[in-house]
């Protein structure tokens, strides 16, 4: 992309007012000045929020890795695209170029192809922090392939829930992963959810930890000898705007995940576009996000924003805390990082370590830190702006979700003056509203409600895989013409933003989405347990940590109560993973419901809260005194 960046807040309005009032011009002009098309749109946008159905660039041919990879050969050639750092501290980093890193693609596509691949078949991805994570994402999208990532800490049942839900033929992971000291045998777990997917036809298996695994005749290959014989030339797949680029799942307050589908056109101008102005990236600086590519933060801003920036992007494998929790400050240090974006929880876990670890790095490369996945606390933000930034680097509390497919909240850096606790100011492009119970828009300042966007941006998901129904009336169907967040949020006297976090049975654990619902249908797995509900409250680093409440079968036997909390938390586990485990497990003869049976979450985040001053109208309970019961039983 070109240069060009916003540079003071007055601009900022006057772009962001451009961009409200013309906003098809005004995506027009940074489509057309900044990438590569193979043919251009014949509309730029068409939307109708009822249906719900919106397109942008209609019409126009492209491939993604052309912009990510191609075109920066001629310039960029020899510069690092993917800067590796290994969880051993000790083995060498690996800094891929843009030319290494397009040989690697080609023949990874070329890979897939062999293995009949083809355009818009939908490929697995369950790997570790490895470049081939990154590249084999890369490569799907070369050839059309619809990639879908699951996060390397979900549980075998997770995967192949996921798998099947939109028939992936093949999986793609390796013998195993490091984390910090230990070793996760992820082919094995791929083994496990293999067992439940019939569609899968073939698995590639990178090696990593050089473990002994079985290898499935006829299904399993490993990857590196196909990749060794592999051309290093393979021509891009040209697909259209509106073609499906991904398939990412996040959690839904009911039912099974949702897999979110991204199409190509909108989602590289829009990521490509935030990623340059939000982290003020400059030609030589190294960027640093911490996520896993696993999550939207990853795809969206360790690889696809970055790389169609022709920028360096450190992929780091490993933990903050190994091999002690001055890990981090070491990698800025070691790579004198420019731009570091990480997650609230993270911070905080640091923070509780002091600063003796910091002060013996020269973090004095920074220029601007991020923050995303929760809502910053105070105390966080200032730990962050004093320790890390020393008061020097900006701090970019980017709010935004694994649907929008890029930052929608967020300040500028040097150019919006930040707030702490506040994300501030809309994108150029974004126009929030916040909407009271009866559906009425909020107008003016000082107002909080619930968080909706009035008009679409070029990265919005645009559909649930196989479910449309499901999309529409997640999103759309709670205020009319308006898509709907799940969260609340207020907006101050100058007009910032701040998140206030879910209103619907969500909970964010450790930056993780996570739905109440699944997790309860896996403790209600547990033979001795009747029904649940889990509710969140608040934790110090995690922010949110789950407490659930367990009704437990008349069995007529008396059981060990602790064993019975470490069988749940096994099952949770191997239902969905160890990030789902709850902190607390209290266990209880019933659960307050409505008189049409539905659970009273908000009594049960209360006690779970330790705040039950004010439990509000009860009497609506079909059974009020199972309240006071709880409440004298509550850990
Ligand atoms: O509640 C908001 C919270 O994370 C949710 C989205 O989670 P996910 O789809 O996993 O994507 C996370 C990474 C983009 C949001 O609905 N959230 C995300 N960023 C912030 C935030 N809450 C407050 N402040 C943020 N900066």
């Amino acid at each position: 992309m070109s240069n060009y960046h916003i540079k003071h807040l007055e601009e900022y309005y006057q772009v962001y007012r451009k961009s409200i009032r013309e906003p098809e011009n005004f995506w027009e002009e940074v489509a057309e000045e900044h990438f590569l098309w193979r043919k251009k749109w014949e509309n730029v946008l068409s939307w109708d929020f009822s249906k719900p159905e919106v397109k942008w660039f209609e019409g126009a041919k492209l491939n993604i890795t052309e912009n990510c990879i191609d075109r920066h050969l001629t310039t960029r050639g020899d510069k690092t695209a993917i800067l590796f750092e290994p969880n051993n501290p000790n083995e060498p980093a690996e800094h891929i170029s843009y030319k290494e890193l397009s040989k690697r693609v080609n023949k990874f596509a070329n890979v897939l192809k062999d293995k009949g691949i083809e355009k818009g078949d939908r490929v697995c991805i369950y790997l570790p922090m490895i470049p081939e994570l990154a590249i084999s994402v890369l490569a799907c999208a070369r050839i059309g392939a619809i990639h879908s990532v699951v996060f390397a800490g979900f549980s075998s049942t997770a995967l192949s829930t996921r798998i099947n839900d939109s028939d992936c033929k093949m999986v793609i992971t390796s013998d195993g992963s490091y984390r910090g000291p230990k070793t996760i045998d992820l082919k094995g777990i791929v083994d496990d959810a293999l067992e439940d997917c019939p569609g899968v036809q073939s698995v590639l298996v990178a090696k990593r930890i050089h473990s002994n695994i079985s290898m499935t005749e006829g299904r399993d290959v490993w990857l590196q000898p196909l990749l060794d014989q592999a051309s290093d030339f393979c021509k891009a797949e040209i697909m259209d705007s509106e073609d499906p680029l991904f398939i990412l799942y996040t959690s839904g307050s009911t039912g099974k995940p949702k897999g979110m589908v991204h199409t190509i056109g909108g989602y590289m101008v829009y990521t490509a576009y935030t990623f340059k102005n939000v982290f003020q990236y400059r030609e030589h600086d190294v960027y640093w996000c911490t996520a896993d590519i696993g999550w939207i933060t990853g795809h969206s801003y360790i690889v696809y924003g970055p790389l169609a920036n022709g920028a360096t992007s450190l992929m780091f494998e490993g933990v903050p805390s190994y091999p002690d929790f001055g890990r981090f400050w070491d990698i800025v240090e070691k790579h004198k990082v420019n731009q570091f974006y990480t997650a609230p929880t993270a911070i905080r876990a640091l923070a509780k370590e002091g600063v003796d670890l910091i002060e013996k790095h020269n973090l004095s490369s920074l220029k601007v830190l991020g923050s995303v996945g929760e809502p910053i606390n105070e105390e966080a933000w200032h730990w962050y702006n004093d320790n890390i930034g020393k008061k020097n680097s900006p701090i970019v509390d980017t709010w935004w979700q694994t649907e929008t497919g890029g930052i929608m909240i967020t300040p500028i850096p040097f150019v919006t003056p930040t707030k702490p606790t506040y994300a501030t100011l809309p994108f150029i492009g974004i126009q929030p509203a916040l909407m009271d119970e009866q559906g009425n828009e909020l107008k003016g300042n000082q107002v909080e409600g619930r968080l909706c966007i009035k008009f679409p941006w070029p990265s919005m998901a645009r559909t649930i895989w196989g479910n449309h129904e499901r999309y529409r009336d997640t999103y759309f169907t709670a205020f009319e013409n308006k898509y709907f967040t799940g969260d609340g949020a207020l907006r101050d006297e100058v007009g910032y933003y701040r998140i206030t976090g879910r209103v619907d049975d969500v909970i964010i654990v450790s930056g993780h989405n996570l739905g109440s619902a699944p997790i309860e249908d896996a403790i209600n797995e547990h033979p001795a347990v009747s029904e649940s509900a889990i509710v969140g409250f608040p934790h110090d680093i995690k922010g949110n940590a789950l407490y659930g409440y367990v009704i437990l079968k008349d069995t007529g036997e008396s059981r060990d109560q602790n064993n019975l909390r470490k069988e749940i938390n096994q099952i949770i586990t191997e239902h969905i993973g160890p990030i789902a485990k709850l902190d607390k497990i209290q266990f209880t003869s019933g659960l307050p419901k409505t008189r049409s049976g539905k659970i009273m979450r908000r009594i049960l985040r209360k006690i779970a809260c330790n705040d039950t001053s004010n439990l509000g109208d009860t009497s609506t309970l079909l059974n009020p005194e199972v309240v006071q019961d709880i409440i004298d039983n509550a850990l």
